[in-house]
């Protein structure tokens, strides 16, 4: 099966174009996700998630903008398209393919409980609307979207805020419910919140977003960026009062893009009752000049559109040549095949079929299970309900490598605990007799 080999980690993540970048962005997932990409063992994919911009947004001249900006902005802060996947999202015909395959795997009741969906309806319940008043199924259906761009390229690691961690366990899943069904195809991911990784906040004090209306677009020209930095709310100490580092909207700014030497010269200077506009200027000076270099060639590539362009065309070109084959595999999986190779297919399938083997899935009460069937499907076993997907593939790693086991009634033992059942006629040597041929 085609795996990724296990020492590369590969690490995805999307960004939904729906408007302009601002300095939250940069510190929080931009910087962060290329000098993640600099790091050896590591295949990166970045993409613009556009499909997913459809859901916020019906405006087309938005949508258009926010990628062109957003794809300008992780080019001119370095990304090295060489190096990375770096693609839009749309432009790989397979993802919407591949939503409507683990669509016909997701519970409806899973999809009930996501956080976007179920704000929409707790909202419109509180103004006594219909429940699902103003929801489009692109919201109900978003984690199933977003379960196929990550899904499909058997990503290991996404690294997202917090509001994302549910749906990447949503395309665990998915996942899990697929290679149940249909044999190991995906790699079940895992999200990563990186704590040490800023939040910025916006001018008003609360965390910069565009939710809020406070931000500071990253690459604002120089005056506006001065602007905004001499609008950032502060309190009314006078000049010579010491202040507040900790708390400080100004303070954390400057400590997002400056060094730690640097900051330390800060902190002692609010101390020592830095004047408010004093401590603007500086915050201004050091943010402009880490941003300058990269608002050069920002500016350079929006002027030129067709560069951007011809990136992410190269960029999809390259997706899709995994894309591609892994959707093919899919498709025949799920039994969507070519009639005519029908007995070159069943040919092919035979010794896979013939042979026994152990499955393991989660159950609805959030425990893991595996079972042990033979050759043609019949259950020999049925795994008791483990903590931990880890503790299930011990149990079963332990059994492939023949531990001794023995059976009292139908409870099967190993080290003096119950890992599960032998199924009804079943008999210890027939169990004995299929971990052999497995062995074999
Ligand atoms: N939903 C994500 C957000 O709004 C963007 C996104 C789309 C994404 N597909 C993804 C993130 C896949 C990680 C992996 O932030």
């Amino acid at each position: 099966m085609s795996v990724s080999h296990p020492s590369v980690q590969r690490v995805l993540t999307g960004i939904t174009p729906s408007g302009t970048p601002h300095l939250g962005n940069y510190a929080g997932a931009i910087r962060p996700a290329i000098a993640a990409s600099r790091q050896p063992g590591v295949e990166s994919f970045y993409f613009l998630a556009d499909y997913h911009a459809l859901i916020k947004t019906t405006d087309p001249a938005r949508v258009q903008r926010s990628t062109l900006e957003i794809s300008a902005s992780w080019l001119a802060a370095g990304l090295d398209t060489e190096r990375v996947w770096f693609y839009r999202q749309s432009d790989i015909p397979e993802i919407p393919e591949l939503t409507w395959l683990l669509a016909c795997v997701a519970g409806k009741g899973l999809l009930n409980r996501a956080h976007a969906y179920k704000a929409a309806v707790d909202k419109n319940v509180a103004a006594e609307e219909d429940p699902d008043a103003g929801v489009n199924m692109g919201l109900f259906m978003y984690p199933v979207l977003m379960a196929a761009d990550i899904l499909m390229f058997k990503s290991h690691k996404v690294p997202v805020g917090r509001d994302q961690i549910q749906h990447i366990e949503m395309a665990r899943d998915m996942a899990a419910s697929f290679n149940h069904l249909y044999g190991e195809h995906f790699v079940l991911p895992e999200a990563e919140v990186d704590a040490s990784v800023a939040t910025l906040p916006g001018l008003d004090g609360r965390k910069m977003s565009k939710s809020y209306d406070n931000t500071i677009p990253l690459f604002a020209p120089a005056a506006e960026l001065k602007r905004l930095i001499f609008s950032i709310v502060t309190d009314s100490k006078a000049p010579g009062e010491p202040k507040e580092a900790e708390g400080s909207a100004l303070f954390q700014l400057y400590q997002a893009f400056a060094t730690a030497e640097e900051t330390r010269a800060m902190r002692t200077a609010f101390e020592e009752g830095i004047a408010w506009g004093e401590a603007k200027q500086a915050l201004f000076e050091r943010i402009d000049a880490a941003v300058a270099p990269m608002r050069v060639k920002y500016e350079a590539l929006i002027a030129e559109p067709h560069v951007i362009e011809r990136h992410l065309q190269e960029g999809a070109e390259k997706a899709r040549a995994i894309a591609t084959p892994f959707m093919a595999e899919l498709r025949h999986a799920v039994g969507l095949r070519n009639l005519a190779a029908a007995f070159a297919v069943k040919a092919a399938d035979k010794p896979k079929a013939a042979l026994p083997q152990f499955k393991q899935y989660r159950e609805a009460d959030g425990r893991f299970y595996f079972k042990f069937v033979d050759g043609d499907g019949r259950l020999l076993v049925q795994g008791a309900g483990f903590d931990s997907p880890r503790d299930a593939g011990r149990c079963v790693a332990a059994l492939k490598q023949g531990a001794a086991f023995h059976v009292e009634g139908d409870g099967m033992h190993v080290d003096g605990a119950r890992i599960g059942d032998l199924a009804d006629g079943v008999h210890a040597d027939d169990v004995r007799r299929a971990l052999a041929a497995l062995a074999a």
